[in-house]
This record gives C-alpha cells, sequence and structure tokens, in this order.
C-alpha cells in the first residue's frame, strides 16, 4: 500500500491545501494530514480544533506532529512520500530547501509536488481577513469555518 503523508501548518487549513489532498488521494492508497509545527511561525488557531475540524471533512484524515520532525514521523510510520502543493516558483525554492534536509534525515522519503489550482489563497491571506473581520468563506472549507467563529 502507497502511503503518503500531507505535512503542513494549515493555520488555517484552505480549500487550496484541500485541492491538494484531493490531488493526492487519486494518486496513493492512503494520504494522512499532518500539522506540524514552523518554529518561525506563532499557532493562530488552536490546534487541537484545527485537527477535529479537518477530520471532520469527509473522507479526509488529519493527524497532529506530537514532536520532533515530519521526516522523523514518516520513518515511523513505514511512509515514504511526502506531499507538497507548489503555488509558484517561490513555493518551489522553499521546498526543495526543507525536501533537502528531510532526505538527509530519511533517505527514503521522496517529496512529491502537485500544483495548486490557485497561487492566491494562502493561510495568511485568512489571517489576515479573520483580523479585519473581512468574509473569507470561499476560501476554506465549512467545517474550518465553523472553527473561526
Ligand atoms: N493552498 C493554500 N496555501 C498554500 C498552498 C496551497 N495549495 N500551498 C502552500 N500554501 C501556503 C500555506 O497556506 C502557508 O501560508 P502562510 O505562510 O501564509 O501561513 C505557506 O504556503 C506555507 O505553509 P506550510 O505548507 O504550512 O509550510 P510550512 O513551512 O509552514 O510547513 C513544515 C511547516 C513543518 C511542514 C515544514 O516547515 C517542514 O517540513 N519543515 C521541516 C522541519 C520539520 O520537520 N518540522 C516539523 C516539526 S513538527
Amino acid at each position: 500500500m502507497n502511503k503518503a503523508l500531507y505535512a503542513g501548518s494549515f493555520d488555517p487549513f484552505t480549500n487550496g491545501h484541500l485541492f491538494i489532498y484531493n490531488q493526492a488521494k487519486e494518486i496513493f492508497d492512503e494520504v494522512t494530514i499532518l500539522i506540524a509545527t514552523n518554529p518561525k511561525k506563532k499557532k493562530y488557531f488552536s490546534e487541537s480544533k484545527m485537527v477535529d475540524a479537518i477530520q471532520s471533512i469527509p473522507n479526509v484524515d488529519c493527524v497532529a506532529c506530537d514532536s520532533g520532525l515530519v521526516a522523523d514521523y514518516c520513518k515511523e510510520h513505514g511512509i515514504k512520500y511526502l506531499v507538497r502543493g507548489l503555488r509558484n516558483t517561490s513555493d518551489y525554492l522553499y521546498e526543495e530547501e526543507i525536501a533537502k534536509v528531510n532526505q538527509e534525515i530519511y533517505a527514503e522519503l521522496r517529496t512529491i509536488y502537485f500544483r495548486a489550482d490557485n497561487d492566491v489563497i494562502s493561510s495568511s491571506l485568512i489571517r489576515i481577513l479573520y483580523e479585519r473581520d473581512r468574509d473569507f468563506s470561499k476560501y476554506i472549507p465549512n467545517e474550518i469555518l465553523e472553527i473561526t467563529h
């Protein structure tokens, strides 16, 4: 069985992320979303609520990264494919850095890129709209919208 992990901060999870997840599901037998921590980013929304909200989207599987690195998680769980989405060339350069480090930690790990359907949506855009009390409902799944109220 080909298992893949889609790791990210997902703060919050957006329709752009869901698109990437569904693309990965077309190829892999099992795809799990892992909410990871980027030490450069302070968490904005509750991580445990985000896990539950993502998990409540039909046919979506989500867990939180308890501790350690994404590559370690993959190794421990026998996952050889790491999914990431690319919106533009900046994403590619950023992702390549992470992919190389991950492969140093777990040599068998392969990072697979999927092309995004939208290069405007980002989690920080949602956070900006949220802080200014603007409508962002078209950018995130309904299940996520419920925890942002
Ligand atoms: N749709 C919408 N947004 C997208 C997107 C898409 N298809 N593709 C990328 N993005 C955006 C995200 O919304 C996010 O936006 P933001 O910067 O405005 O918040 C940005 O691209 C990057 O987000 P993300 O995928 O969450 O990347 P990240 O660098 O924050 O990911 C890690 C975090 C931990 C997965 C990554 O840094 C990593 O693997 N690091 C290696 C070290 C490690 O293992 N750390 C884990 C400790 S638990």
